[in-house]
C-alpha cells in the first residue's frame, strides 16, 4: 500500500512519466493522392520536425497503419454501393453509416452484420445516416461477407446474443495489397513500432489500441505498459476519427493523452462527426484531453537520463522521508 502510494507520488510529479508518440495512419492512403483522401501533407514536416528535434521526449515511437482486407465491413461496396473514386474536392470519402448487429468474442472473431440483413424489418432505410443496401445484395448463398461472417449466423439465429452499433461506411481504402504504406517521407527510426489496425474484416476500428465497440483490443495497449509509458501524445490522420477515437481510448485505458492539433489533419463536416476544428477542440478538452501543437512539443526540454536518475532518486528520498519510510529503501 506504502509503496503504491509513493509511486502514485512520484507520478504526480512528473518522474515516473514515460512519453509515447503514437502517430495515427500517416500513410498513402489518406494523402491527398490516396484511396481516402484528406488534406494532410502539411502535417508531414510538423512531425518529422518532432522527430528530428524532439525525438527525446519520447520513450517510444508507434506509428499505426490502417490495413484493410479486400471486402472490409466498412466499405461501401461490402453493402451494395457503386465503386467510386475520391472527387476532387475529396467530400465522397464519407458514404454514409448503417446500424449493425454484433457479436462479442473479443478475439480475432469479433464480427458485426448489417442489421438491414438480420431483420429487414427492423431497420427504418434513411440513406445516408440509415444506408438499406440494394435488393438481393444480401444474399447469403452468394455474397461471402455473409458467408464468412459469424456475426450473420449469430445474430439471425439468436438476436439476444448480440449488441447493435452504428457503423460508418466509406470509400475502399488502405487495402493491404493497396496503398496501405506509411507516407515515404515521415521520418523513420528502425526504433518505430508499428502497429496494423482493421485487418479484421467484419469490425470497424478507428482507435489504434480497440474497435469500435471495445471488445477487441490491439497490441498497442500491451506495448506501452511493457515500456512502462503513462502519456499518449497522438497525431496524424484523422483528427476526427482514428486520432480522436485513439486518445479517447488513451483516456478510457487511464494513459494521460495529449493530440498534436497542427500536426493532425481532419475530415471535417461529416454528418457524424465534428463540424470544424473549434469543436474538436472543445470536445477533447471536456474530455480531458490536452490539446496542444508542435510549438509547444518543441519548447519541452528533454532531460538527461543521468539527470532523470538523480532527479528521481533524490524526490524519491525526500519524499520517502515525508512519508517517514526511508526504511523502505534500505
Ligand atoms: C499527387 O499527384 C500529383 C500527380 O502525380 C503530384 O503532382 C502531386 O505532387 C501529388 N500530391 C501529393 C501530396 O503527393
Ligand atoms: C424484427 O424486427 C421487428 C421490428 O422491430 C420485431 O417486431 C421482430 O420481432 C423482429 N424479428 C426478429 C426475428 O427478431
Ligand atoms: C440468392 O442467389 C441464388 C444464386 O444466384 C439465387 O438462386 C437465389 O434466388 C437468391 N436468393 C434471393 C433471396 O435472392
Ligand atoms: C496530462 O499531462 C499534461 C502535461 O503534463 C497536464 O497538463 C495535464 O493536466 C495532464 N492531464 C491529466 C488528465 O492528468
Ligand atoms: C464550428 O462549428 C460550430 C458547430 O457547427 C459552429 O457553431 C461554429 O461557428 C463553427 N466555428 C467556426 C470557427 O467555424
Amino acid at each position: 500500500m506504502a509503496l503504491k502510494h509513493l509511486l502514485a507520488c512520484l507520478s504526480l510529479v512528473g518522474l515516473e512519466a514515460k512519453k509515447a508518440l503514437v502517430i495515427v495512419d500517416t500513410q498513402d492512403c489518406f494523402l491527398e493522392n490516396g484511396s481516402l483522401p484528406v488534406v494532410a501533407s502539411q502535417i508531414i514536416p510538423k512531425l518529422n520536425q518532432i522527430r528530428n528535434e524532439k525525438d527525446c521526449l519520447f520513450d517510444l515511437v508507434v506509428k499505426t497503419q490502417d490495413y484493410h482486407p479486400a471486402g472490409h465491413i466498412s466499405f461501401g461496396t461490402s453493402h451494395g454501393m457503386a465503386q467510386d473514386s475520391p472527387n476532387a474536392q475529396m467530400s465522397n470519402s464519407w458514404r454514409g453509416a448503417m446500424t449493425m448487429q454484433c457479436i462479442k468474442n473479443g478475439g480475432n472473431d469479433e464480427a458485426c452484420c448489417p442489421l438491414y440483413y438480420v431483420n429487414s424489418s427492423a431497420v427504418t432505410c434513411n440513406p445516408p445516416l440509415e444506408y438499406c443496401a440494394p435488393d438481393g445484395f444480401y444474399n447469403s448463398s452468394t455474397n461471402p461477407m455473409l458467408m464468412n461472417n459469424p456475426a450473420c449466423t449469430t445474430c439471425k439465429n439468436s438476436p439476444d446474443s448480440c449488441f447493435s452499433m452504428n457503423m460508418e461506411l466509406w470509400l475502399d481504402h488502405c487495402l493491404q495489397s493497396g496503398d496501405s504504406a506509411l507516407a515515404s517521407n515521415l521520418v523513420s527510426k528502425t526504433t518505430d513500432v508499428i502497429v496494423q489496425k482493421g485487418q479484421i474484416p467484419y469490425i470497424e476500428m478507428f482507435s489504434a489500441f480497440m474497435d469500435n465497440t471495445r471488445n477487441y483490443k490491439s497490441e498497442l495497449d500491451a506495448k506501452l505498459k511493457e515500456n512502462g509509458i503513462t502519456e499518449v501524445y497522438a497525431a496524424g490522420i484523422a483528427t476526427t476519427h482514428c486520432v480522436r477515437w485513439t486518445v479517447q481510448d488513451a483516456i478510457f485505458l487511464g494513459y494521460n493523452a495529449s493530440i498534436i492539433m497542427d500536426a493532425s489533419a481532419g475530415i471535417w463536416g461529416t454528418p457524424t462527426s465534428y463540424a470544424n476544428e473549434s469543436e474538436a477542440i472543445a470536445d477533447f478538452q471536456r474530455q480531458g484531453i490536452t490539446v496542444l501543437n508542435t510549438a509547444d512539443l518543441l519548447k519541452m526540454t528533454c532531460e538527461s537520463v543521468a539527470q532523470d536518475t538523480s532527479n528521481a532518486m533524490a524526490s524519491s528520498m525526500s519524499l520517502l522521508s515525508l512519508m517517514g519510510l526511508s526504511s523502505l529503501w534500505s
